[in-house]
C-alpha cells in the first residue's frame, strides 16, 4: 500500500495541523473544509506555524516554500477522490462522522484507507457504515499535532493487518511515534487524560482551589508542561464534553459524568482558546484566569 496523496477532511486545529506533518514530509495534501473561509484560516495557521519554524532557524525558506507548495485547499473533497489516504479531522459528532464516512466510501477510490482522527468515537462503528471496514483506522494526533511526538493508531474490530502496517510505517515516516490502542471508548489517551481534566473542573466548582491554583499544582507539582484547566483551554472545552459524553454513556460508569461546570462553560460560548474564551480569557498579551459565579 503506497501512500503518496493525503486528503484531509477538516481545516481546523486538528485537521490544519495535521496538513502541516505530511506536507513537510512531502505527501501531497488537500485540505478540505465546507467553506473556503475555514480553507483560508487553516492555511493561515499552517503559514504562522511554519514561520515560527523558519525564524528559529528549525527549517529553511526552501522547506518552507516546499511544505506551502505541497498543499492544495478544497471544498469539495470529491476533486481527491484519488487519494490513497484520507483523514477526517472534523469535530466529535458520531452523526456528522458517520454522514462523512458514508460519502468518502461512496466517492473515494475503492483502495483509500479511511482513517479518522477521532478521540473518541468508537472505529468499528464508524467503518460500519462503510462497505471497506477492513480499511477504515483511527489515527489520533495529539494537540499541537506539529510539536507532540505520539499517534494513536486504533484497530476497529475488522481493521486488516494490512492497513495497520501501512499506516504504522506512515506514522513514523512523519517522525511520530505509533502506538496501539484498541477500540473502546476513549482509546488509552482520552481514558487517562479526561477523567484528570473532569476531575480538575470539579475541583475548581467545589472551591478547593482557583483556575491559576489548579494549573500551578499541575505544572510545579506534577511537571507537567501545562495545567489541566490550560489544557482543557487548548483542546477545546466542547471537545472535552462530547469526549466525556462518550466516555459517560459508552462504558456507562458515573465516574466518567461531565462536570456541570464544564457544561455551564460551554452552554455559555466558553470553547476555549479557539474562540478567546474558556478557563482564562485569551484577549490580552497573556491568558487571564478567570472566576465564575459557581
Ligand atoms: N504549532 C506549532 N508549534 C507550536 C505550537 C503550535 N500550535 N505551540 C507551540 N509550539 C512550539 C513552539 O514553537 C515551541 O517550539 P521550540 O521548543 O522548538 O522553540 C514549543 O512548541 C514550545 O512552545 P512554547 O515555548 O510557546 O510554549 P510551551 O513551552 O508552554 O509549550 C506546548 C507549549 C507545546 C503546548 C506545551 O505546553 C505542551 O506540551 N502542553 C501539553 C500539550 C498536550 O498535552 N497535548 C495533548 C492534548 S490531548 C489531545 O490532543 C488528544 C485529544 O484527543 C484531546
Amino acid at each position: 500500500m503506497d501512500i503518496k496523496k493525503v486528503l484531509v477532511l477538516g481545516a481546523g486545529q486538528m485537521g490544519n495541523g495535521i496538513t502541516q506533518v505530511f506536507a513537510s514530509k512531502n505527501y501531497s495534501v488537500v485540505m478540505a473544509d465546507i467553506s473556503e473561509d475555514a480553507t483560508k484560516k487553516g492555511l493561515a495557521t499552517i503559514e504562522k506555524s511554519l514561520g515560527r519554524l523558519l525564524k528559529k532557524e528549525r527549517i529553511s525558506q526552501e522547506q518552507f516554500d516546499s511544505t506551502l507548495a505541497n498543499i492544495t485547499t478544497t471544498t469539495d473533497f470529491t476533486s481527491a477522490s484519488d487519494s490513497d489516504l484520507v483523514i477526517e479531522a472534523v469535530s466529535e459528532n458520531k452523526d456528522l462522522k458517520f454522514k462523512i464516512f458514508r460519502d468518502l466510501d461512496e466517492k473515494m477510490n475503492k483502495n483509500a484507507i479511511l482513517a479518522s482522527n477521532t478521540s473518541t468515537i468508537s472505529i468499528t462503528e464508524i467503518a460500519a457504515v462503510t462497505s471497506r471496514p477492513d480499511k477504515v483506522i483511527g489515527m489520533h494526533f495529539m494537540n499541537p499535532v506539529p510539536v507532540m511526538k505520539l499517534v494513536e493508531l486504533i484497530r476497529g474490530l475488522s481493521t486488516s493487518d494490512e492497513v495497520y502496517s501501512a499506516i504504522e510505517s506512515t506514522t513514523k515516516e512523519l517522525s511520530k511515534v505509533p502506538v496501539l490502542a484498541n477500540d473502546y471508548p476513549g482509546f488509552i489517551a482520552n481514558r487517562i487524560l479526561l477523567p484528570y481534566i473532569n476531575e480538575a473542573c470539579f475541583a475548581l466548582m467545589e472551591g478547593v482551589g482557583t483556575v491559576e491554583g489548579i494549573d500551578t499544582v499541575a505544572k510545579l507539582g506534577f511537571a507537567n508542561p501545562m495545567g489541566p484547566l490550560s489544557l482543557a483551554d487548548l483542546i477545546g472545552l466542547d471537545t472535552c464534553l462530547a469526549i466525556l459524553e462518550v466516555l459517560h454513556g459508552d462504558l456507562g460508569d458515573s465516574k466518567y459524568r461531565p462536570n456541570p461546570l464544564l457544561k455551564k462553560l460551554v452552554a455559555a460560548g466558553h470553547y476555549g482558546r479557539k474562540n478567546g474564551i474558556g478557563f482564562y480569557d485569551y484577549s490580552g498579551e497573556t491568558p487571564k484566569p478567570l472566576s465564575f459565579n459557581l
